[in-house]
């Protein structure tokens, strides 16, 4: 018994490779239907003629209709007879009574189905705007893991960032403007039907919007790699993000138009969003949720600045194995395999490409922290990190970030 063990762990192969009944037990995977590559955006209007869409909500910001990238999308589906209630009332960390005025215009419109178009914020909005339309109430009422009990309508999302995940992800981040937090809903419900992965919209994207979404697709990567829910389906995408952003971001930051890399961008958002749709994230997630709610500053910022010292706590939990995987996936010299050695790479990383603000940029106080850690304290996201994180380690956290 021993030696077919020992087989098994010999240095051809990993040690997470052995099949035991940790790594039997239950999982599930949830994906939507993915196209991918140059040109997949302009099916959204035969896709959504095919399920026998006639007229749907076109959920959008100011931003992409100004890009140019929302009037070929109606144009195709005119051609494909489909008519679009264009709603574009969306702003970043969307709150919660946009969604509830375009879940208003849903169903003023008697639309069948929503196509949403744009960054993590228009097609968060469109998911809380199809589960109120179906479901009723108001859209916080399903803030929490499985709370959504009847499906959506019909979901075609195409993303112009890489970085949210949300066209492949059960997540939507919808933020509560009274309780000044970021609240996540997580449901299958919540994954879209459809997503149209396109590289060619991500090349009107800045240098800083770049940036930070990029670094939200890294630590989905991360945080999905290092989450309590991981396994072997999971880690393979979150290790092929890892090696994507590692080499594609900073040239997307310095050369918007070239496609190689924001088509290896928008495959490393697609590969760290399922991979964090289906084994969630962490205490980086929990800390940016509060830390958005309470400054309104950009999700993928927060995650940057967090970072490191999350990872700084994090890593020494994982095996050296695993640590080693991540390392060569980030492609770290073999010199940089201690937790805070690629826990300090990581932030010198997120400045290399020009974020380079702080915490204590943000003014932050010690009754904010305090506050900011109950609140990270409640995250749905929190369940899956590989410690237990108390208040106190996650003041400790922001401590550290301000420093
Ligand atoms: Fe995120």
């Amino acid at each position: 018994m021993n030696g077919y063990h020992d087989a098994w762990v010999s240095p051809h192969r990993q040690p997470e490779a052995i099949i035991t009944a940790d790594t039997r037990e239950l999982r599930k995977f949830v994906a939507p239907e993915i196209l991918y590559g140059d040109g997949a955006r302009f099916m959204a209007g035969p896709y959504a003629q095919r399920i026998g869409m006639r007229r749907v909500l076109a959920v959008t910001d100011p931003g992409v209709v100004a890009a140019g990238w929302v009037a070929p999308l109606l144009e195709s589906l005119g051609e494909h007879d489909i008519e679009a209630v264009l709603f574009q009332d969306v702003r970043p960390n969307p709150i919660a009574d946009q969604i509830m005025r375009g879940a208003e215009t849903y169903l003023e419109h008697s639309c069948d189905g929503i196509i949403a178009i744009g960054g993590g914020s228009p097609l968060d909005c469109a998911k809380g705007v199809g589960v109120v339309a179906t479901n009723g109430g108001h859209v916080l009422d399903y803030e929490g893991v499985d709370r959504v009990e009847t499906p959506m309508p019909p979901l075609v999302c195409i993303p112009t960032t890489a970085g949210s995940g949300a066209d492949v992800s059960q997540f939507a981040i919808i933020t509560d403007p009274v309780r000044r937090l970021k609240a996540a809903l997580i449901s299958k419900s919540l994954v879209p039907d459809l997503a149209l992965v396109d590289p060619e919209p991500l090349t009107t994207m800045d240098a800083g919007l770049t940036a930070t979404t990029g670094m939200d697709a890294l630590v989905h990567a991360i945080e999905a790699y290092v989450s309590n829910a991981s396994w072997s389906l999971t880690d393979e995408l979150a290790l092929a993000a890892m090696r994507l952003v590692a080499r594609s971001l900073p040239q997307s930051v310095e050369h918007p138009d070239d496609l190689d890399a924001r088509g290896a961008m928008a495959q490393a958002s697609l590969d760290a969003g399922l991979a964090f749709s289906n084994a969630s994230l962490g205490a980086v997630h929990a800390l940016a949720h509060a830390l958005g709610g309470l400054l309104d500053a950009p999700h993928g910022e927060c995650n940057a600045l967090l970072l490191g010292p999350v990872m700084r706590r994090t890593l020494p939990e994982l095996s050296h194995a695993r640590t080693e995987r991540m390392a060569d996936a980030l492609g770290l010299p073999p010199t940089m395999r201690a937790g805070a050695d690629i826990a300090s790479w990581l932030t010198e990383f997120s400045k290399a490409i020009g974020m380079t603000s702080s915490l204590a940029d943000y003014g932050l106080t010690e009754e904010t922290i305090w506050d900011l850690a109950a609140k990270a304290g409640a995250d749905a996201c929190l369940a899956t990190n590989p410690w237990d994180a108390t208040t106190d380690d996650l003041v400790g956290i922001l401590h550290d970030a301000i420093a």
